[in-house]
């Protein structure tokens, strides 16, 4: 049974990733350009079908200290765009990590601001979290850029903190508190 989750906010939608969203969702995710500065590597068909599969009907959030992946979508006709990610952490559920990615063809347009702010209002004012972060690869210009427009604080470089892609990568890491949230009115 789908547990209703809808968000709309401007040009975009939030909701749970639906089967019907395969085609595009698999061609992205096996972009290695999409993911040259994730944690994962480019899906294959199948991998991208369980995928879906697996958060088609997930409760959102998930519980605390696992992911929950959301289908970003355009709100004039549900066209999947991309997905973004939240994670309660385990040992404090009112701090979240998120995550986002889109599809090429609709980076570049403002989508993943809007998709990134319609998360954080729901981080802040329907879950009321106390902080949001997201780690970013400081060599991943759009997503830096990304976290700059849409008011996340950087807080720190940290050298060499995860193994990606055969290599000790760098990570900035943002946050935004809900202080911060609220003061932005
Ligand atoms: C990170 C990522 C989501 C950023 O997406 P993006 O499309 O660059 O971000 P936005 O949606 O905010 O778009 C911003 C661009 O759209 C332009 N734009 C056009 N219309 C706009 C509007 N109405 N509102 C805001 N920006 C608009 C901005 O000027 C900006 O252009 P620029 O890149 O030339 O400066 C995207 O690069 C991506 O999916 N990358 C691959 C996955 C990834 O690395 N994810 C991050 C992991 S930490």
């Amino acid at each position: 049974m789908e547990i209703p989750f809808s968000i709309d906010a401007g040009r975009v939608r939030l909701r749970h990733l639906r089967p019907t969203d395969l085609p595009i969702f698999a061609a992205y995710r096996a972009d290695p350009a999409v993911c040259r500065f994730q944690g994962f590597d480019p899906f294959g068909l199948v991998e991208a079908r369980d995928f879906i599969a697996q958060y088609a009907a997930a409760p959102i959030p998930a519980a605390p200290g696992e992911w929950v992946q959301i289908a970003i979508a355009r709100s004039a006709d549900d066209q999947l765009l991309g997905d973004c990610a939240l994670h309660l952490q385990a040992h404090e559920p009112r701090i979240a990590e998120v995550g986002i990615t889109l599809a090429p063809r609709w980076q570049g347009q403002g989508y993943a601001s809007e998709a990134l702010q319609a998360l954080l209002k729901f981080c802040f004012e329907e879950l009321a979290l106390h902080r949001v972060v997201a780690l970013v690869d400081p060599r991943n210009q759009p997503s830096v850029a990304l976290m700059e427009r849409v008011g996340m604080r950087r807080e720190g470089h940290f050298r060499q903190n995860g193994w990606y892609k055969g290599e000790w990568c760098d990570e900035y890491q943002y946050a935004l508190l809900a202080a911060d949230w609220a003061a932005a009115g």
